[in-house]
């Protein structure tokens, strides 16, 4: 596989986020061609194929998937839906590649992730996914800093690099104030924007999110949104949980699991198009400005 080596999310340096500057380096092969007539040049971000997940716990078995088929092309934002027990996150583990289905398959870019030894595995997770939990899963009593700059330490990249794309991505996300705050020291919506900016800071072409906006309030909600929105309108894949359904109807296409199985799936607009989170927020101000007052959650 590739190493990584695309630079870093925001060229521009920490600091001021103008508008257009992009979230993550816009050279970076997650940009796709629209969608045209012509053959499709490039895999499906996603290929669930009859996908079932059962837990056995001594006699008792959960049946948390049944046959679920899912298809997700590039630059799409999909938002799931479900109520409690319906099946959503570990349909999201499997496509993080945190857990494997007990049949069927997954492909991610074309690639069948079944066929990955647990090295290529983790190369896979470590540069094309971003997963953002809904805990948030910062490392207590370690800066903000040091938490976005993990996942590049495990890359591999070196010290100077990895504090700068960190300071970047945190940046981008309105956190350049807090680089040093450790993580009970920052608020629920700060820090799901640090979880945010460790999730873009390696660059990844798809973008995973575990009821990331499930412990906000409104604003920092739509803060987190905003940012969701613009990586995707950067090209990349976004695949979102949600209980709320003012949330679901700002992405372009929404799946409902019930009992382990697919019964909605709905599209809002095409995924190519603007992302109608950012046309439904773009009234209220941009992307949370780490210098502008008030943007603090
Ligand atoms: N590790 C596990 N072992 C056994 N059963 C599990 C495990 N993880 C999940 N389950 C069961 O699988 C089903 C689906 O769980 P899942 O976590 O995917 O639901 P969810 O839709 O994400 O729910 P929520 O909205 O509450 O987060 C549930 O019935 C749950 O009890
Ligand atoms: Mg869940």
């Amino acid at each position: 596989m590739r190493a990584a080596r695309n630079p870093d999310p925001g060229a521009g340096g920490p600091g001021r986020l103008a508008r257009e500057r992009p979230l993550v380096d816009r050279a970076s092969s997650a940009r796709q061609p629209p969608a045209g007539d012509g053959p499709r040049q490039r895999p499906l971000a996603i290929q669930v194929r009859e996908v079932t997940k059962t837990y056995e716990l001594g006699q008792i078995k959960v049946r948390a998937l049944r046959n679920v088929s899912l298809q997700i092309e590039r630059g799409d934002f999909v938002a799931i839906m479900g109520s409690s027990g319906s099946g959503k996150s570990t349909l999201m583990n499997i496509l993080g590649c945190l857990d494997i289905p007990s049949s069927g398959s997954y492909l991610i870019d074309g690639v069948d992730v079944s066929s990955l030894d647990e090295d290529d595995l983790s190369d896979l997770r470590s540069r094309k996914i971003g997963f953002i939990f809904q805990s948030f899963n910062l490392v207590s009593r370690t800066s903000a800093i040091a938490n976005v700059e993990l996942p590049l330490a495990y890359a591999g990249v070196d010290r100077a690099t990895r504090r700068q794309r960190a300071e970047d991505a945190l940046s981008a996300v309105g956190m350049a104030n807090r680089l040093h705050h450790q993580s009970s020291e920052l608020s629920g919506g700060q820090q799901q924007r640090v979880a945010v900016a460790r999730a873009i800071v390696t660059n990844p072409t798809l973008i995973l999110a575990d009821e990331p906006t499930g412990n906000l309030d409104s604003h920092s909600t739509e803060g987190v949104l905003r940012i969701f929105a613009r990586l995707n309108e950067e090209g990349r894949t976004v695949v979102l949980i949600t209980h709320e359904p003012d949330v679901a109807e700002l992405a372009k296409r929404v799946v409902r699991l019930s009992d382990g199985e697919v019964v909605e799936d709905r599209r809002i607009t095409g995924a190519h198009d603007v992302p109608p989170a950012l046309q439904h927020l773009k009234s209220a101000h941009h992307a949370p400005d780490a210098n502008a007052p008030g943007t603090q959650s």
